[in-house]
């Protein structure tokens, strides 16, 4: 249970990940290695997140101390919204790779299914005069994947994944790809458990990350003053009575029966904490086991769609994009 296998190339993926959003470069660095001391052997990270080279530090340096080879480790990272289009992947990948300071990823995701215009100074998205997102609308998967299967033949990303994509999106490039995707990293908590895209996923040999798998709860002070949020969006998981009745009766915390519940149904984890003592503690999954009566009743609090927390509206504009994953959502807002 440690660990997934991962189509095609039968490599082992280890089912709890360090997250790294919102963690800054001065503190990641140390974060990282502590993680890494404490036995994490996989990082998820992305462009985005702007903290590659912080992370690519910590790695070199425990590598250096001898704890450890690049060989043990899964290292995560994203190809960004302003990369997102063919004749980018090997520009945004090469910068990665660098500030990573390795020759290779493990693992890498288009993180988001739409793409904006790139700032060529600041790689950040151009923001029209109204505030709006300026949308790329010739986003196109299947070109952008054939490049990331080239990177991957050249040896620079042993595995390929999506982000953020649905299941037609996922479909037309299972249709036309030659290496399928291998991983699927999406929003998946107990408010929101995504039993139907699970299954596809599952069909399709398809490995599925949670993120967000504890809620959250520190993007609420995140999103506060962001277009398009409200802070009823974000759901107290780790209050939840009946998560902390099951954690009594185990002796754990609330966040280890939240991460377990789905580690133990295969699906990996990533969990961010820059503390030391909720690392230890969200790495600490393995030594008990949730029966089948705590499972059904974890099963119940799913809400389907009114559990989601990530939906990038506070990308103004963006549900005009073409691939804008969620278009159910703003249609079922319009007919309210
Ligand atoms: N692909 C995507 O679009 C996407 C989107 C969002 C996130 N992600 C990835 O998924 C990772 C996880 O998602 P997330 O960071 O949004 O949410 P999360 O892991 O569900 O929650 C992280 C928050 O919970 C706190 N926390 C961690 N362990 C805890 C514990 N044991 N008890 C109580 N609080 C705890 C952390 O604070 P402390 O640091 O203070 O412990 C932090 O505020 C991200 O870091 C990122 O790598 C990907």
């Amino acid at each position: 249970m440690k660990h997934v296998k991962l189509s095609q190339t039968a490599d082992l993926m280890p089912t709890l990940g360090l997250g790294t959003w919102q963690a800054s470069p001065e503190v990641i660095e140390s974060t990282v290695y502590k993680a890494l001391d404490l036995g994490y052997r996989h990082i998820d990270t992305a462009f985005n997140y702007n903290n590659e080279e912080a992370i690519g530090n910590a790695i070199k340096k425990w590598i250096d101390d001898g704890k450890g080879t690049r060989k043990d480790l899964f290292i995560t990272t994203k190809l960004p919204h302003v990369g997102n289009r063919a004749s980018d992947v090997k520009k945004f990948l090469d910068l990665q790779l660098k500030r990573l300071q390795m020759d290779y990823v493990d693992l890498y995701l288009i993180h988001v299914p739409f793409g904006f215009h790139c700032d060529a100074e600041t790689l950040t998205p151009v923001v029209n005069s109204n505030g709006e997102y300026d949308l790329d609308l010739d986003t196109d998967h299947v070109s952008t994947w054939k490049v990331m299967e080239c990177c991957q033949k050249e040896g620079l990303i042993r595995n390929l994944g999506l982000s953020n994509f649905n299941e037609a999106q996922i479909e037309k490039i299972i249709d036309e790809s030659t290496v399928k995707p291998q991983v699927l990293q999406v929003e998946l908590h107990a408010y929101f458990q995504q039993m139907d895209l699970r299954k596809f996923c599952s069909d399709h040999d398809i490995v599925v990350t949670a993120y967000a798998p504890l809620g959250s709860p520190g993007a609420k002070d995140h999103f506060v003053n962001k277009y398009n949020y409200s802070p009823d969006a974000f759901p107290d998981l780790l209050g939840h009575p009946e998560v902390n009745e099951i954690a009594k009766s185990h002796e754990k915390t609330p966040a280890q029966i939240l991460l377990r519940y789905l580690v133990q149904q295969s699906v990996v984890v990533i969990p961010k904490s820059t503390s030391d003592k909720r690392l230890k503690e969200n790495a600490s999954l393995y030594d008990f086991e949730l029966t089948p009566y705590e499972i059904n009743k974890l099963k119940k609090l799913d809400r389907g769609e009114d559990g989601r927390i990530f939906n990038f509206l506070f990308w103004k504009g963006v549900e005009n994009h073409p691939e804008y994953p969620f278009k159910f959502l703003t249609l079922a807002a319009d007919t309210k």
